[in-house]
């Protein structure tokens, strides 16, 4: 028998090793564990871009030291062109993809931590950038340990829990966030049956999250995504748990597309329906989910599967990766800062930081 690892040591999505990043690349799970080591910022937007680093959380990470990455080489001899230079990095970064806030939240603290060192000398900036990074990178495991601890008080013993797309150590600096909710239920010795949507059309549940689980040992099923109705009414789900990838202020809520209709589904089955969301997910200059921008990815992802093609090659194809959830079919959020229910205009701006 394969012996089974604690949750916390599943993996690590993302490492700062002498000087450069290492992440594990996500596109070739579950076949190969292979490691990436990657040195500068092309790669790193690259990375992001066609989602061998994923998840919204590991995203941010991975763009903070990607800056650092970025700036450096530069020379550090005269300030504004560095300035410069240090925001057109940060734009280009944040071009990887839309839909994510994390990715736009962490090179927003980045920006601002620059400006307001714009008098210093520019090595002194480009440790502060560092440290920043590693900042975040911390934070963040923290954070996915508070939203499990808070969130598994909602498991109760003998659940049956339904999860869409993969939101664990992969999508984040540890533990994760809907995940780390499942994890910490476990870890407390709670009896729990996890269904995992397999998440077409990049298999995020079936490669990653079924990973996860068989790796940590938390009891599990794959399902398709088509099975979820079925499986509500027939095999006892007494929840549903997600991640999501933007919160706006009245709760609307992105996640991986097929989130919404589980939502739908969930609502159908009188089941609650709860999102894990760290601060930095929630977008708070934006009032509803009309204003999240919805990444559409290339048709080649709906017209194979992996390397099998399984539609004509001209099919057309529409292939958005996100879809918004309504704010009234959310039963709560799990946040680091506790539990929010309904009226979420007015509970979300209860956790509003005060700065970024
Ligand atoms: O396209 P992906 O795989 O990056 O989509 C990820 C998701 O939708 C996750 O549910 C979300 O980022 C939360 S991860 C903690």
């Amino acid at each position: 028998m394969i012996p089974k690892i604690k949750a916390p040591e599943v993996v690590q999505s993302i490492q700062w090793k002498d000087d450069h990043i290492r992440i594990i690349d996500q596109t070739y799970l579950p076949h190969r564990e292979f490691f990436l080591d990657i040195f500068e910022v092309g790669r790193v937007w690259e990375a992001i871009r066609s989602l061998r680093i994923r998840g919204a959380p590991a995203i941010g990470i991975a763009a903070a030291y990607g800056v650092y990455l970025g700036v450096k080489d530069l020379p550090e001899d005269s300030l504004q062109p560095f300035h410069t230079d240090v925001e057109g990095i940060c734009e280009y970064l944040a071009t990887a993809r839309p839909t994510a806030v994390n990715l736009s939240w962490a090179l927003g603290k980045t920006v601002r931590l620059a400006r307001e060192m714009e008098n210093e000398p520019v090595a002194k900036v480009k440790e502060a950038l560092l440290q920043l990074a590693m900042s975040i990178h911390e934070e963040d495991k923290r954070i996915c340990a508070d939203i499990g601890k808070i969130g598994q008080e909602l498991i109760p013993e003998g659940a049956g829990i339904l999860t869409h797309c993969n939101t664990g150590s992969l999508a984040t600096g540890q533990f994760g966030t809907a995940l780390s909710i499942i994890y910490h239920a476990h870890l407390g010795k709670k009896k729990i049956q996890v269904w995992v949507d397999e998440t077409r059309p990049l298999l995020q549940g079936s490669r990653l999250t079924a990973w996860e689980l068989e790796k940590t040992g938390v009891p599990h099923r794959l399902i398709t995504d088509s099975m979820a109705a079925w499986v509500m009414k027939e095999k006892g789900v007494d929840l549903v748990v997600v991640g999501t990838d933007r919160v706006a202020r009245n709760g609307d809520t992105a996640n991986k597309i097929g989130t919404y209709g589980l939502a739908i589904l969930a609502n159908h089955h009188g089941i609650p329906f709860y999102v894990a969301a760290p601060v930095s997910s929630i977008d708070f200059q934006i009032a509803s989910g009309k204003e999240i921008p919805i990444e559409e990815r290339d048709a080649g992802e709906i017209r194979s599967v992996g390397n099998q093609q399984v539609a004509p090659a001209g099919t057309l194809v529409y292939n958005p990766a996100f879809d918004v959830t309504p704010h009234e079919l959310i039963t709560a959020f799990v946040t680091e800062k506790g539990i929010v229910r309904p009226d979420f205009s007015k509970n979300l701006e209860k956790i509003r930081p005060q700065q970024g």
